[in-house]
């Protein structure tokens, strides 16, 4: 978490780095602040508790000049927000100022040798041991800023990718990475960028290098950008070509991002499928598969490795790569992975699903799994990511950058390519009927259309939501591909309404959650024909019996439910395997109004983070 952004070159430094800060301020918004070098040399550093907008009123009628700078917004670990823990952090010197995102694991001991050569710290955060460390390192080895930072770097533990400026030498910025990402922005008028991702980058220039771990790089528009390994080997700088929409990283005319990525499934749900689903054939192409056909279909388990949302669409893969191709699948959360003893060798075959390709859990459970020789195929929307880039393959989910940090498009875009790797497995395995196949892809090719059909139901939603503003639980409950969805829905509630929501298989209902049943507690069941629906209408009356108020999302031309329960949305007649791409839409929309009406920040919600990149 956390997003640093820098700039060096002939523009004015302030409106760059505010700018990139808000398009970071997904990754977190406890404070944010700005470090500039003027003509003269003075170091200038604004910081606030709060989001980007304080900032900028914090900054009104100061000086804010300057070619050179560094910014951060912050999602806080060490030290609670305060202007104080805000970064940039200065050296006690009062020569660099440093951001940072990542944990410094031993900080501690590091902070009692500086302690112990005189240095006072003022923050709670491991961030101020670094920058003086690396003023200590230029002093006592009478060091310039890069050399002394790879000297420096080397003797820290833990995840980092930091940015430094120098106030009596505004020439450079000084950046190093390891386990959190940094992306360095290539000008054409010798001019730099840096960034935790590419958005703040695109709309000013295409080239950009991907920092690698253990890197430490100077951004110069005097010397040009160099780059070094911690073991002091010089590295030439791969420039590669990103393209982005800006248009996808505005709200566009929408009062919120997360309704806007709502609205943008339909669309986005085709550029998933283009170029992989053919019309015509009805043949499904992922090139990943076709690239690695052997290892992939000898692939005796699977293990589906995620967190958050991207673990729920994981559910989802299970059921469809057990049902289309007959391959016992587990999914399991990243962190819970990554320190278990399940048996891992050349036989497995881990999928790695994450919309940022930063999820720190994630990204150190495919090390894991890659070290003990299985395959890795990452399912991820951020091109050029961290874990796109440490699996064997994979497939993006193209779904365009997701800026709410409750995750919508990337849900239904993961569950999309997961239905797409199923069907291409089963028909390479032998394990499905042609029929059954081409019946499903007919459909698949259809959830476009019937996206858009699905969204008319906000009219409907938008109403019901006034009612639950008061409610303080709610239970989703569904079962089969329903239960992903549930779970889903809960959380969706919960990230942005603060709710307590929790999701349920709906035949473990008996097994405690009908204890809260009372006539205040909203109950969302999935009841589509296809979910085992007679028992689930059994449930539902059980509810009933005990008052709950019942929303049911059913099939079309559903009547039995129609009668029982307070709520119905209909979904159209689908393969089950389909349904979670249309049913979850009324339970986003549900979540997105109740917090609206909740009057919440719903694209910012408290405590939360979009990029996870601490463990
Ligand atoms: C955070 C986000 C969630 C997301 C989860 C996993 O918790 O707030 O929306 O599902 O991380 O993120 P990933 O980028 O790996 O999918």
């Amino acid at each position: 978490m956390c997003g640093i952004v820098g700039y060096i070159g002939t523009r004015q430094a302030y409106s760059v780095l505010i700018k990139g800060l808000s398009r970071l301020e997904y990754r977190g918004y406890d404070s944010a602040g700005v470090a500039l070098i003027n003509k003269y040399k003075d170091l200038n550093i604004y910081k606030v508790k709060g989001k980007v907008v304080d900032l900028e009123r914090e900054s009104e009628n100061k000086d804010i000049s300057g070619c050179i700078g560094i910014g951060h917004t912050r999602w806080a670990t060490h030290g609670e927000p305060n202007t104080v823990n805000a970064h940039p952090h200065c050296s006690q010197s009062g020569k660099l100022a440093l951001v940072h995102n990542g944990i410094i694991e031993n900080y501690v001991t590091l902070k009692a040798k500086l302690e112990s050569k005189g240095y006072h710290f003022k923050s709670e955060t491991d961030t101020e041991v670094l920058v003086q460390l690396i003023d200590y390192v230029m002093e006592k080895h009478h060091l310039e800023l890069m050399p002394a930072v790879l000297v420096a770097m080397d003797k820290v533990e833990g995840a980092y990718a930091i940015a430094i400026i120098e106030k009596d030498r505004p020439e450079e910025i000084v950046v190093a990475k390891k386990s959190s990402p940094l992306v360095i922005g290539v000008g054409d008028n010798n001019e730099y960028f840096l960034a935790s991702d590419a958005t703040p980058i695109v709309e000013y220039t295409d080239k950009v290098v991907y920092l690698k771990d253990g890197e430490v790089a100077s951004m110069s528009p005097k010397s040009g950008l160099k780059i070094e390994n911690l073991d002091n080997v010089t590295i030439s700088p791969e420039i590669k070509k990103v393209t982005m929409d800006i248009g996808q990283l505005e709200k566009q005319g929408f009062p919120h991002f997360m309704l806007k990525e709502i609205y943008d499934q339909p669309k986005r749900i085709t550029d998933c499928m283009r170029g992989r689903v053919n019309p015509k054939t009805l043949d499904v192409v992922l090139s990943a598969v076709t690239d690695h056909k052997e290892r992939l279909l000898n692939a005796k388990r699977i293990i589906i490795v995620a967190c958050g949302t991207s673990w729920h669409a994981g559910l989802i893969g299970k059921r469809l790569l057990e049902r289309f191709c007959k391959i016992p699948t587990e999914v399991a959360y990243a962190s819970e992975f990554r320190y278990s003893h399940s048996p891992i060798d050349k036989d497995v075959l881990v999928i790695a699903i994450s919309q940022s390709g930063e999820t720190a859990d994630t990204l150190a459970a495919v090390q894991m799994a890659r070290e003990k020789g299985a395959f890795i195929y990452g399912i991820c929307n951020a091109i050029g990511s961290s874990i796109a880039r440490h699996t064997d393959t994979g497939s993006y989910i193209h779904v365009g950058p997701e800026i709410g940090v409750a995750s919508t498009k990337a849900f239904t875009g993961q569950v999309t390519v997961l239905i797409m790797l199923a069907l291409v497995l089963a028909k390479e395995k032998g394990t499905m009927s042609r029929e059954s196949y081409e019946e499903i892809v007919k459909e698949l090719l259809l959830i476009p259309e019937r996206m858009q059909k699905m969204l008319e139901v906000d009219k409907q939603i938008k109403p019901l939501s006034k009612e639950f503003t008061f409610a303080h639980h709610f239970i989703y409950m569904g079962r089969g591909f329903g239960y992903p969805v549930a779970l889903e829905g809960a959380l969706k509630l919960k990230e942005i309404s603060y709710i307590h929501a929790e999701g349920y298989p709906a035949a473990e209902m008996k097994h405690g959650p009908i204890a809260l049943i009372d006539n205040e507690m909203p109950v969302v069941i999935i009841a589509t024909r296809t979910c085992l629906y007679d028992k689930v209408v059994s449930n539902i009356q059980e509810i009933k019996a005990r008052k709950g108020r019942i929303i049911a999302i059913v099939t079309e031309g559903d009547t039995v439910v129609k009668n029982i329960a307070d709520v119905t949305i209909e979904i159209p007649t689908l393969p089950p395997c389909l349904e979670p791409l249309i049913a979850t839409i009324p339970l986003q929309l549900l979540a997105y109004h109740v917090a609206v009406c909740k009057g919440l920040n719903v694209d910012q919600p408290r405590n939360l983070a979009k990029s996870v990149t601490v463990e």
